[in-house]
């Protein structure tokens, strides 16, 4: 559910057609929809509602201070894995207490950031994180809230990338031998063990691992409770799935209806982390076509989008619906002709591509395209490779355009950089 639609032939992000914000600010950029990011925290946040909860929004798929700061007025956490994701989350005016961070590299200072900001807790990854965590809580006299991240050994069934609850993966303690560390941490002066977490993947589209996921907490937690420790919290992680193509993830009801008789009998506070089902289809990547190279075996849709602005399709080979911004109907509201063709960027690598062998409507120069589901992990994950200076956002309310960050500038790429004999 999403509010990119066609009103009288022209595709509309709520209330504002899309072509009218490409005049604005030109191409490309990237555009949000706040109903929607509004609708999908909402419907998340309510499917848990049975339970103690709160949801922790992964701050790594969608980082922009303005959406950061639009969940956070509606009650939302962040799920962080840097320093830099905690100045964000805290610039955007989301309380310590809501904040949980993991991740297997924190750093001393970062640690030290988060114990200041008073953070809900630290997903702790390995032992020596823990000790370090310890010694630095100590230095500043305070304790440090901790989960220990178990990797429960459960296959998501998603891309070999964006799995992490595997034995394989580099996350979390393996679950067997986990108590021993829970006892020892506990032990620890500076440390207050509160929780167990786990994450297993993203872009998760069945139930069953979640289940099985959920099942083998509740069962530690109960043997960890039974050995003496106060479990109060399981965090268990984000991972949901969105519709890219044609397949149906489960809804967050579905996913809640699923867990929450597990969990309620714990009684526990449970976190949640989404990333990807909040921000995902609220977001789109707007790109002017620029040419069509038509060879005898292949057609190329030039576009002045390029894997530098959104990464997935080169990095995962992932699929991104890709709609014309002009309703492709003529004015006889007969479709427009079809071209089959890859989608490519300017920059100079055959794997810089938004689409391969696409079938679009043929799209005329200069027209703009729509990359559907480009919400999360698409500016979050952009650089300004072959020096191409990172593209504006703009979020849509109802009929107001805000642009919540501006196009970088050519000043914008060398500002650091410094020639040493001038
Ligand atoms: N919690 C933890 C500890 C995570 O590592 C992640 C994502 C999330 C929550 C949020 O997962 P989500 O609900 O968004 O699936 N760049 C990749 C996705 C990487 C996900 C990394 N971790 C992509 O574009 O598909």
């Amino acid at each position: 559910m999403h509010h990119f639609e066609y009103h009288h032939g022209e595709l509309r992000c709520e209330g504002v057609e899309i072509r009218d914000i490409a005049r604005q600010v030109g191409t490309p950029f990237y555009l949000y929809s706040q109903a929607t990011l509004t609708r999908h925290y909402t419907v998340f946040d309510g499917a848990f509602a049975a339970l103690p909860h709160l949801t922790a929004f992964a701050v790594k798929a969608c980082s922009n201070i303005a959406i950061l700061s639009l969940l956070g007025r509606l009650g939302a956490g962040a799920d962080i894995v840097s320093g830099g994701e905690l100045f964000r989350v805290l610039r955007a005016g989301i309380p310590g207490e809501r904040i949980v961070f993991s991740g297997v590299g924190k750093t001393e200072p970062e640690v030290a950031a988060a114990l200041r900001a008073g953070i809900r807790m630290f997903s702790v990854e390995s032992g020596p994180e823990l000790t370090m965590i310890n010694r630095v809580a100590g230095e500043l006299g305070l304790r440090a809230p901790v989960a220990l991240r178990v990797n429960p050994d459960v296959d998501p069934q998603t891309h070999p990338y964006i799995s992490t609850g595997l034995k394989e993966n580099k996350f979390g303690f393996p679950v067997k031998g986990v108590e021993e560390v829970f006892l020892k941490a506990a032990a620890m002066p500076h440390i207050r063990v509160i929780g167990v977490h786990q994450h297993i993947g993203s872009q998760i589209t069945q139930i069953p691992p979640f289940v099985e996921a959920v099942e083998r907490a509740a069962e530690l937690i109960r043997s960890l409770r039974a050995a003496g420790l106060a479990i109060e919290c399981l965090d268990i992680g984000g991972g949901i799935g969105i519709p890219y193509e044609d397949t149906q993830p489960p809804s967050p009801e579905q996913l809640a209806e699923a867990v929450v008789p597990i969990l309620a009998s714990l009684g526990v506070h449970i976190i949640t982390e989404p990333g990807r089902v909040i921000a995902g289809n609220a977001g789109v990547f707007v790109t002017r076509v620029l040419r069509t190279k038509e060879h005898t075996d292949k057609n190329f849709l030039v576009v002045d989008g390029a894997m530098n602005d959104l990464m997935r399709p080169s990095l995962y080979n992932a699929y991104h619906k890709i709609i014309p911004v002009r309703e492709p109907l003529d004015s006889q509201g007969v479709l427009r002709k079809d071209i089959l063709a890859d989608v490519v960027g300017p920059i100079c690598e055959s794997g810089d591509f938004l689409a391969r062998n696409r079938t679009l409507p043929r799209p005329e120069e200069g027209e703009l395209l729509a990359v559907m589901s480009a919400g999360a992990y698409g500016f979050s994950m952009s650089s300004t490779y072959n020096s191409r200076p990172r593209v504006p956002e703009v979020l849509v309310d109802g009929t107001t355009v805000h642009v919540i960050r501006t196009r970088e500038t050519y000043e914008d790429l060398v500002a650091r950089e410094v020639i040493p004999w001038q």
